[in-house]
């Protein structure tokens, strides 16, 4: 490493002083290009719910979702990632209406890649929106989540997905062996150009909290947890592992979820792979800075445009962000 001269040769402050010598030397920068704007989808016409713990997320029916699509489109933000929020009708133990092929989420697909083709669609894969228990998969008596018999499941609903258009299925699921199952299937059905963003490492969060109850599977969930399938905070070799099953099984994009409290993950995973790697600014994170600046205890554009910067430091590609329209917004201002 090159060793700079001692003071009163190297000032640092020299490169700080004034805004063109800071845009100048800047290392890293956020682009709308590099946010994915994930949104509730409900069922009907005519529908918005405030989400009470998400100030500024709102649920949406899908003709009240398109006129997000066109501002996705004209802020240059490259990607929507739907979450479909479901009445508890369609909710069973199976979580089956995952894989109906005229459920909501294979509709809304269909209907945003007719009206906005450029537009990239990523869809979740897992069941928690569709089991009754709230969990991500199938559960035996005891209430432990099946691996294998969710693998089956997984891979019709990402298969439906698939058949609807979606440019990319996200499976966060964190089941194991899901994405070469999912891999394998699209290839048999000639659905080569599917991307998949494996959701690789992700952690039984508190952090997940507010989305829980945007997507009304909180109540389902009650008490208990997601901690025998997602990973233990505590880890950092097990992400890489994790991330590195996932690309033998055929993932083109890997995941670190949360974001904010995992970036030292992120930078792990990118310097150990080299590949497109993508972080989730989650819910509860979201609605920290949201709580903060609500209460004038945070400047609001400062502490989100400092937030998504920094996973662009940490390493990631892209970052899911609920906070993605307002961040274009504000690059679309600034001359930096
Ligand atoms: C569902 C899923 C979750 C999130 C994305 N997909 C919740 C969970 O695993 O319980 C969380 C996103 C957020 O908190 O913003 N498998």
């Amino acid at each position: 490493m090159h060793v700079p001269p001692p003071y009163p040769l190297a000032r640092p402050r020299r490169l700080r002083r004034d805004a063109y010598t800071r845009a100048l030397v800047r290392e890293h920068r956020l682009h709308p290009s590099d946010l994915i704007y994930p949104v509730f989808v409900l069922e009907g016409q005519g529908r918005t719910e405030d989400v009470g713990s998400m100030p500024g997320v709102q649920r949406l029916s899908l003709d009240r979702l398109l006129p997000v699509a066109e501002q996705c489109v004209e802020l240059g933000v490259p990607v929507m990632a739907l979450f479909p929020v479901l009445d508890g009708t369609h909710k069973t133990p199976d979580g089956r209406e995952a894989a109906n092929p005229d459920g909501l989420v294979p509709k809304v697909v269909a209907e945003l890649k007719r009206r906005f083709p450029d537009l990239g669609v990523m869809t979740d894969v897992a069941l928690d929106p569709y089991t009754s228990h709230g969990q991500d998969g199938l559960i035996d008596d005891d209430g432990y989540v099946l691996n294998d018999v969710t693998i089956e499941v997984l891979v019709q609903q990402a298969l439906t997905q698939a058949r609807a258009g979606v440019d990319i299925v996200a499976p966060s699921d964190m089941m194991d062996g899901r994405i070469g199952a999912i891999r394998r299937a699209l290839e048999t059905e000639g659905l080569i150009h599917t991307r998949i963003m494996a959701y690789s490492a992700k952690y039984a969060s508190a952090f997940y909290g507010p989305f829980r109850d945007a997507v009304g599977s909180a109540g389902n969930l009650g008490k208990s947890n997601k901690k025998v399938y997602q990973m233990d905070p505590g880890n950092t070799d097990e992400a890489l592992r994790e991330v590195g099953l996932d690309l033998a099984e055929g993932a083109d994009m890997v995941m670190v979820k949360p974001g904010m409290p995992y970036l030292d993950v992120v930078r792990r995973v990118k310097d150990e792979f080299h590949v497109p790697t993508f972080a989730y600014q989650v819910s509860g994170e979201y609605a920290m800075l949201k709580a903060a600046a609500g209460n004038g205890w945070l400047d609001h554009d400062a502490v989100m445009m400092e937030s998504l910067l920094a996973f662009k430091r940490a390493g990631a590609d892209g970052i899911l962000t609920y906070f993605a329209l307002d961040a274009a917004r504000v690059l679309r201002q600034s001359k930096d």
